[in-house]
């Protein structure tokens, strides 16, 4: 709480706020390094433009600092890019602090904007193209942008610093630790969040962040102002990459993730026998991944990483593993794609984890590189020997 404000360029400055005690994002995506709320001032020579507000709890901060840029002058626009409550949540509180202030966004923000909040007075309607002119040149231009990753989201671009306030694209689990600009800091710590943001929350949407990006492809971008995390400038170029990468469903590396769920060692052993024969034949970046351990948040982010996918799980109550089932739907709902993947099932009396792996195969779009590899209560010579041959038929997919 309480950062500082940064001046980003003349005319832009950063007013966003840090959160540090929320433990899941969306009551789901464990928050270990906390999460920024990025909110941005543009600031004209006649007028002042908010864009995008932070959660509701941060809001008396998102005002002060306002306030600490403007003094006595009061903010004209509140552009919404976004209408998740991690950034519309405080629209209630600025419009009380800033009475008269005008809401700007599209026809489907202002509807969400009545629906969650009951506010339909002082609003802006925008459309794609449409320009907003705060004065001495500062032009606010909108791309709409939609289901990145909600239907209403859109962009805000201002020519004449190449700056694209995003919204949500781009964005990254981890607060900031002091630096805004990643001019200004070591971001290795930021990249597998980046991944793994997208792969939690954005991951479904894949071929709308193509769109979104095919749209943006005329502008100059150099940089990229995120809700989440660092501001984007040294290393813009790379982000847009990783974002084209992984909206494209293309690996990140040729290595395998793991995830096993086992109650009593049986299945971990099938796992087990994978990973050494995944490393004796050459792969190098190997996770192995206990269901039930791991949050899904990192499982999601290890699977829009690795190109190899290794499924290992028991039946249980006449069904499939409830973790690894978790896991399923987790990929399944993310429309996950061009992944070599092998799964193994266990039973002790009524094989159902091998037949509905390979069901989640199907909606996986893909065969698998063998077929599902079934064995019964503790895995014997042969079956071990089964797993061994699916990693070494996965390793050279990978590895050739
Ligand atoms: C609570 C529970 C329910 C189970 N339900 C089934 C089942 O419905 N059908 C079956 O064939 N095996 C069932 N099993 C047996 C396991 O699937 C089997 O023993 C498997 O090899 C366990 O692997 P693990 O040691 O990796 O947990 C169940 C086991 C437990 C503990
Ligand atoms: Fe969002
Ligand atoms: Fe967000």
């Amino acid at each position: 709480m309480y950062m500082e404000t940064v001046r980003i360029s003349s005319d832009v400055y950063y007013i966003g706020v840090n959160d540090r005690t929320t433990h899941r994002f969306e009551a789901m995506w464990p928050l270990p390094s906390g999460v920024s709320y990025n909110s941005y001032l543009v600031c004209g020579r006649d007028k002042a433009a908010i864009i995008d507000g932070v959660e509701k709890a941060c809001a008396q901060e998102q005002i002060e600092h306002i306030r600490a840029i403007l003094g006595d002058r009061r903010p004209d626009y509140l552009i919404i890019n976004h209408m998740e409550p991690d950034h519309s949540g405080a629209i209630s509180l600025l419009r009380q602090a800033f009475p008269g202030i005008r809401i700007v966004g599209n026809l489907q923000t202002l509807n969400m904007i009545k629906g969650f909040y009951g506010i339909a007075d002082d609003t802006l309607k925008v459309g794609n193209g449409d320009t907003l002119e705060l004065g001495g040149g500062v032009d606010l231009t909108f791309y709409l942008t939609p289901m990145v990753h909600w239907p209403e989201t859109m962009m805000t671009y201002l020519a004449t610093e190449q700056t694209l306030f995003a919204g949500d694209a781009f964005g990254c689990f981890g607060a900031l630790n002091g630096a805004v600009l990643d001019t200004d800091m070591n971001t290795d710590r930021y990249f597998p969040e980046m991944v793994r943001y997208y792969s939690n929350i954005v991951g479904k949407y894949g071929v709308f962040v193509q769109k979104a990006l095919a749209c943006l492809e005329p502008l100059t971008v150099t940089t990229i102002c995120s809700t989440h995390g660092p501001v984007w400038r040294r290393q813009a170029a790379k982000v847009i990459d990783l974002y084209d990468r992984l909206s494209r469903y293309q690996p990140l590396d040729n290595g395998v993730t793991i995830v096993y769920g086992s109650m009593y060692g049986n299945t971990e052993r099938m796992a087990e026998a994978a990973a050494q024969t995944l490393a004796a034949e050459g792969v190098r970046d190997i996770s192995v991944l206990n269901a039930s351990v791991t949050h899904l948040s990192y499982i999601l982010a290890e699977a829009f990483t690795h190109r190899g996918l290794i499924i290992a799980a028991p039946t249980y109550s006449d069904t499939l593993f409830p973790p690894i089932a978790a896991v399923m739907e987790g990929l399944v709902t993310r429309n996950l794609r061009n992944r070599e993947i092998a799964v193994f099932g266990g039973c002790t009396w009524s094989q159902r984890a091998a037949k509905i792996l390979q069901e989640y195969l199907q909606a996986l779009d893909t065969e698998g590189v063998v077929p599902p590899v079934a064995f019964k209560q503790a895995p014997d010579a042969g079956a071990l020997d089964a797993a061994r041959d699916a990693a070494r038929t996965l390793a050279h997919k990978l590895i050739d």
